[in-house]
């Protein structure tokens, strides 16, 4: 049985900052259903420490990177079940609220030694020192918090484990000060530009990209686009060198989470039977305190508030929105100024705009079943998420081209709509008369209810769950 090792810094529904905590609850047990022996690495964050079951002791050990005493557990997972161990460094992890920022907003300052000891703990993992019962064929480390995986994995070149690497997104490029290699033990050697340096500085997703042995990314237009300067965060050329290795794999959806008839929505539907959708909507304009009477439809968004998600262009797309009868309501938090924005623009319109400043899981599934759009007008996009729950819960997307959002949404061309293909609309330039001139496009479409309700059904027909995607990733660990 082909085991992994999955070692991630989050987690769904313990500790999520974004996409990648819902990937690595549900990439595990879709392995698991193939008959692969899947399980994961976590620190020990207050979450993960709280939520999981059956916490058994493995080892103690320390001190080691600025942790005096540290102990490894293995559990399992709420909800999959699934194996996981967990770093006990409550020196490093004992933290509430975002794992990568303190309550001043900025990041940790110890970051480098909070993930190297990640890292680190992985490898031990692979060559058996950690769980005697346990060891991994093929370790698969998720963004730059696991970028020093691979380098502490050849450290030891008896370790048999295979690496793979995934960039969630490039943009975030754990970058430390060049010096910070004594307390991370890393040798002289990998401290080139061949290796883990970069402007001067060490980059923890650069030392992934260079030590794995294979690299995914989340989507394979994505892994065109990080190819190229416009898109690769300055570390295009180091993936341009490892582009027989790098493959893009879409991420999937857990539809037993992400579904039209999850516990949290006003009512049930179905592609069938849309019904449920008109309550769910009008449940969701009383709750933000919109007008029902509104004639364009009900425009979403459920986001970080940054400018890769291309909220700016969204902003001042707003009038425009508002010229067309239709309302929006925001989940979302992040830049100061985005925030204040949306936030004076609900107060200005209080009947057609609504912000939730905050994060809110069960407000997000209200969110995807209420709304009649979802806008994704993202700068560039791994591959998204978002746009793949709202297709399932029949709210149409309007995506701009770029990373997974390109390869998941069927834009509403002529043809498209005359042949019942259409799953959304999907504009080109990140400016804002090109996203206004779509979301206008979508309103009149919403206008003409029989043709709306072809691209719903069609849109909810369409299947992002894990199975293809987990089979990608088997023959890869395969290859290896
Ligand atoms: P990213 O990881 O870049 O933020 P994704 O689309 O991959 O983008 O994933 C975002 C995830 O975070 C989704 O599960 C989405 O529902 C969730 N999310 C984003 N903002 C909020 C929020 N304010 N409240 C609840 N969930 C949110
Ligand atoms: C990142 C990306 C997002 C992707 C998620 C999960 O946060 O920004 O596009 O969906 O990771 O892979």
């Amino acid at each position: 049985m082909l085991r992994i090792l999955h070692v991630a810094a989050e987690i769904y529904p313990l500790v999520k900052t974004g996409g990648l905590a819902d990937v690595v609850a549900s990439l595990p047990p879709a392995l698991v259903k193939r008959g692969l022996d899947a399980r994961v690495l976590l620190p020990g964050l207050p979450g993960i420490l709280n939520g999981m079951l059956g916490l058994k002791p493995l080892v103690r050990i320390g001190p080691v990177f600025g942790a005096a005493i540290v102990t490894f557990y293995i559990g399992r997972l709420p909800g999959s079940g699934l194996q996981a161990y967990v770093i006990d460094a409550p020196f490093l992890y004992q933290r509430e609220g975002n794992p990568y920022v303190g309550p001043d907003g900025q990041d940790w300052s110890d970051n480098h030694l909070r993930f190297a000891l990640l890292g680190w703990a992985a490898a031990h993992i692979a060559s058996g020192e950690l769980d005697p019962d346990w060891q991994p064929d093929v370790v698969h480390a998720h963004d730059w918090h696991t970028g020093l995986v691979p380098v502490y994995m050849t450290q030891n070149p008896c370790l048999k484990a295979a690496t793979v690497f995934t960039i969630h997104n490039l943009a975030f490029r754990g970058i430390f000060p060049l010096d910070c290699h004594f307390e991370l033990g890393l040798p002289m050697s990998k401290l080139t530009p061949n290796g883990i340096e970069f402007r001067g500085k060490i980059s923890f997703m650069k030392a992934g990209l260079v030590y794995s042995n294979k690299i995914t990314t989340v989507s394979p237009t994505y892994a065109g686009e990080i190819r190229t300067p416009e898109f690769g965060c300055g570390l295009d050329e180091v993936l341009r060198d490892r582009g027989c290795d790098l493959t893009g794999i879409l991420n999937g959806v857990d539809y037993e989470i992400w579904n039209p008839d999850d516990p949290v929505i006003g009512k049930p539907y179905s592609a069938d039977n849309l019904h449920g959708k008109e309550v769910c909507k009008l449940a969701l304009q009383s709750e933000l305190g919109l007008s029902k009477h509104a004639e364009g439809p009900l425009l979403a968004v459920v986001s970080r508030l940054t400018s890769q998600k291309g909220m700016d262009l969204l902003l001042a797309a707003l009038p425009d929105l508002l010229r067309e009868g239709a309302q929006l309501a925001i989940l979302g938090t992040g830049d100061g100024n985005l925030e204040a924005g949306f936030r004076y623009a609900a107060a200005a319109n209080p009947e057609m705009v609504a912000v939730h400043i905050g994060y809110d899981e069960v407000m997000s599934h209200r969110f995807m079943a209420g709304a009649d759009a979802l806008l994704v007008p993202s700068r560039f996009e791994p591959c998204g998420l978002t746009q793949l729950y709202a297709l399932r819960y029949g709210t149409i997307p309007i995506v701009r081209r770029v990373g997974g959002l390109a390869d998941t949404v069927i834009d509403a061309t002529p043809d498209n709509l005359r042949s019942d293909r259409t799953t959304g609309f999907v504009f080109d330039e990140a400016t804002c008369p090109a996203l206004s001139a779509r979301i206008r496009e979508a309103c009149a479409l919403y206008r003409n209810a029989t043709a709306w309700q072809k691209v719903q059904r069609r849109a909810m027909l369409m299947d992002f769950s894990w199975d293809d995607s987990a089979a990608n990733y088997e023959a890869l660990y395969r290859s290896l």
